[in-house]
């Protein structure tokens, strides 16, 4: 399914984040920690929530959404074995700890999600062992048992990980004893997932240095939780006005979650007002280049490093960014290069972060020359963040563009077309027949 963008069009209004899908997904499992209800406000309707949807409910998950409220409920588990969903992300890992508190037994398909380096699941896979956990890999899905319940353990992750952060705390939250994470990973969704499971009756403390310690409680209940807005979609909103030269209100954005990219932007030459319920993006002056590397919270997110690279394709001079979480978020320079962008990926660091990449052959830094006008084209979706990537580049673009593959882009973004078309966008869903 294509959209369709004619670029060039100032771009001015308000637009409301929805509830941060990353945040969101994690919350629809830790409601399979309790057999009472649980309610999820500012609940995004996308792509990735159905798919979760589909997972909790092949577990006995009775699931309701009402507009931006979800309520899901599962008072048994019906399987633990969990087959192969009809899409794949990366969240049925995420089900182990409460599969295994709750049935003893858990088999789940191997993930999906975007294809942004290797992915493995090794911290996830060794927490859990040490938890108490036997799980074997099979062909296409892992297999795990937990003939004495899951106990407390002392765990070091190698990299603060958000994933494995959660998967470890969800599955602690009912473990027997005291489980202590350390070089957690303390993402603003980590601690929303942490203030959800607190009100659930969870016992989790989390201190200033990459600490966080769950002691175990034998009984989750039923909570209404209000889900965090969705950062991902600030910065893809605040670089689409800059980007475009127009103003922009993202309703509902927070600045204390964005503090590394409103540094970034206005080093760039953007600008931002904190007006009322959020925050007003224009260009404050013509842009210039900047050099930005991805960080853990509070660094610059990986997430933000595509759409802002649209940004710094019009800015004067050579910016560089070098992407130090993931070995392999570049594949969409090529697509931009195609509309008239000058981006060159390397492989050597281009920063001072410390970085684990640092000597292998991974694509994962670019320079940017610009600026450069860009021009429609033909391009398809790769990834989520690519995808926004492409509809704001295209917004920019002198002419027509076609963008297919826009399921990809639904996984993250409720209804994208509607509510840029609110603010002047010339973007038109066509359905395939
Ligand atoms: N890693 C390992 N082993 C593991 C787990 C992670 O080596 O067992 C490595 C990864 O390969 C990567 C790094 O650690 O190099 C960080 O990965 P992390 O586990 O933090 O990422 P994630 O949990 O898989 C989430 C978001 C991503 C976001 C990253 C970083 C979800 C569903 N996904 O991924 O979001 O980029 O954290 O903040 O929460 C997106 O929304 O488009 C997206 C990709």
């Amino acid at each position: 399914m294509p959209f369709i963008i004619n670029g060039g069009k100032k771009l001015e209004g308000a637009i409301r984040l929805s509830g941060a899908k990353n945040a969101a997904t994690k919350m629809m499992v830790a409601s399979l920690l309790t057999a009472e209800e649980v309610t999820l406000e500012n609940f995004p309707n996308i792509g990735d929530t159905h798919i979760t949807g589909e997972l909790c409910t092949m577990i006995g998950s009775n699931i309701t959404i009402a507009g931006n409220t979800a309520t899901l409920a599962t008072p048994d588990i019906k399987t633990a074995r969990v087959a192969s969903l009809s899409r794949r992300n990366r969240i049925p890992i995420l089900t182990m700890g409460p599969l295994l508190h709750r049935a003893g037994y858990a088999e789940i398909p191997f993930l999906g999600g975007d294809q942004i380096g290797p992915r493995p699941v090794n911290f996830h896979l060794d927490a859990l062992r040490a938890m108490g956990a036997e799980i074997t890999v099979k062909e296409d899905r892992y297999v795990a048992s937990a003939p004495n319940g899951l106990h407390g353990t002392e765990v070091y992750l190698p990299y603060p990980s958000v994933g494995a952060t959660e998967n470890i705390m969800l599955a602690a939250t009912r473990a027997k004893g005291k489980t202590v994470i350390r070089n957690a990973a303390k993402e603003p969704e980590v601690m929303d997932l942490i203030v959800m499971l607190t009100a659930m009756g969870a016992d989790i403390q989390v201190a200033p240095n990459r600490v966080i310690t769950v002691s175990g409680v034998p009984k989750l209940h039923g909570v209404r939780h209000t889900i965090m807005p969705d950062r991902n979609e600030a910065v893809s909103f605040a670089c689409l006005a800059v980007a475009n030269n127009g103003r922009i209100k993202v309703q509902d954005a927070h600045p204390d979650h964005l503090k590394a990219f409103l540094s970034a932007l206005t080093k760039a030459g953007g600008g931002y007002n904190v007006e009322g319920d959020g925050i007003v993006f224009f260009r404050r002056e013509p842009l210039k280049a900047v050099a930005v590397e991805t960080e853990t919270y509070p660094g610059f997110m990986t997430d933000w490093q595509q759409p802002f690279a649209v940004v710094l394709t019009q800015a004067s001079g050579i910016s560089t960014i070098h992407e130090t979480v993931f070995q392999d978020r570049f594949a969409y320079a090529v697509d931009l290069n195609s509309m008239g962008a000058d981006i060159r990926i390397v492989t050597k660091c281009m920063g001072s972060v410390s970085c684990r990449f640092r000597g292998e052959e991974h694509p994962h830094s670019a320079e940017i020359v610009g600026p450069t006008s860009l021009h429609g084209a033909p391009l398809k979706v790769r990834d989520l963040r690519s995808g926004i990537t492409h509809v704001i580049a295209a917004l920019i673009a002198e002419g027509e563009s076609v963008i297919d593959g826009i399921e990809e882009l639904d996984r993250g973004y409720e209804k994208i077309d509607e509510r840029l078309r609110a603010l002047g966008a010339a973007i038109t869903r066509v359905e395939s027949s």
